[in-house]
């Protein structure tokens, strides 16, 4: 198994079903108050430079479930000391490093020069913590992936990029719908097109994409960092809101995801979003028990 969690890429289709697993082992726990702290005693640095909710609350929730004591660093790198030296500070005090960080290059080089796992929690390239709760959420509400049509509606932003990662392991189809010149990341595409165990396509026209989905998925039309684009893109966007018109397009019974924080109004209608098929929070709810699964793996892993 891989010593950290950057990316879905790094793990096989069966590791990633054994972590799967251990999430919904872990959820069954929770809810039913068996003791399962399995990480009692340990330490995990929270190194964030960019806001968070859900992220934030549900590793610290998470570390305190499994017996562990979590510490946030909330700072910028680079600007007062390196991710290189950051990473070699906190390995001689911590068990594991979670790390929300602009460049992924950042998560990249902690790794490189810390001997404890260091965890993905977003960077600009993937959010790989966010799609295996995601991944969760539709085991239990469609029994799997495989089979699925989902339709990224939006920007191929890093949710996109991390749900490409992902068809490489699991035999779903993957169509990102959005506006030309906003498919993302050249690389992610070129290694979904050779490894997707279903299929990864591209569509610009928002009725075609969607047209007989299991799953419409969308985010934020801007990401975190992307503010100055914000209008620019509210217009290139418009025709890819996710509203009861496009949710239409879809199977009669299609699930609605999205990361969340939503811009209701924006990328998503508050009619859709609040419709009965919508599961926006029980993906925020398997953001716990997800990350707690992949926390447990990396640290037993180490030893
Ligand atoms: N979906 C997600 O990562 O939420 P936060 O940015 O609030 O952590």
């Amino acid at each position: 198994m891989h010593p950290n969690f950057l990316s879905l890429a790094d793990f096989s289709t069966e590791e990633l079903s054994d972590l799967l697993n251990l999430a919904d082992l872990l959820k069954e726990q929770q809810r039913t108050g068996v003791d399962h702290r399995e990480l009692k005693g340990k330490v995990v640095a929270m190194v964030f430079e960019k806001p968070s909710l859900r992220t934030r609350m549900t590793f610290e929730a998470g570390i305190f479930q499994l017996g562990a004591h979590a510490i946030f660093y909330p700072d910028k790198l680079g600007a007062r000391e390196s991710e290189a030296d950051v990473a070699r500070n906190l390995t001689r005090w911590v068990d594991a490093i979670v790390a929300r960080t602009f460049r992924h290059e950042s998560v990249e080089i902690m790794a490189e020069y810390a001997s404890v796992p260091v965890v993905n929690a977003l960077t600009d390239r993937l959010h790989p913590c966010q799609v295996l709760a995601d991944a969760q959420t539709l085991r239990e509400h469609r029994g799997g992936l495989d089979g699925l049509k989902i339709a990224f509606v939006g920007d191929g932003n890093n949710m996109f990029a991390s749900w490409a990662n992902l068809a490489t392991r699991f035999p779903f189809d993957l169509t990102l719908v959005c506006p030309e010149g906003y498919e993302g990341d050249e690389a992610i595409h070129a290694f979904a097109a050779k490894e997707a165990k279903g299929s990864v396509s591209v569509s610009n026209d928002p009725a075609e994409g969607v047209r007989g989905a299991d799953v419409i998925y969308t985010d934020v039309w801007a990401s975190m960092g992307q503010e100055d684009e914000k209008s620019a893109r509210a217009l290139v966007f418009a025709p890819y809101q996710v509203n009861a018109e496009l949710m239409s397009k879809a199977k009669s019974d299609a699930l609605f995801m999205h990361c969340l924080p939503a811009h209701r109004g924006e990328e998503v209608t508050d009619e859709v979003i609040e419709s009965d098929q919508s599961i926006v929070f029980d993906e925020a709810e398997n953001r716990l028990h997800a990350q707690k699964a992949i926390l447990v793996a990396l640290m037993k892993n180490r030893g």
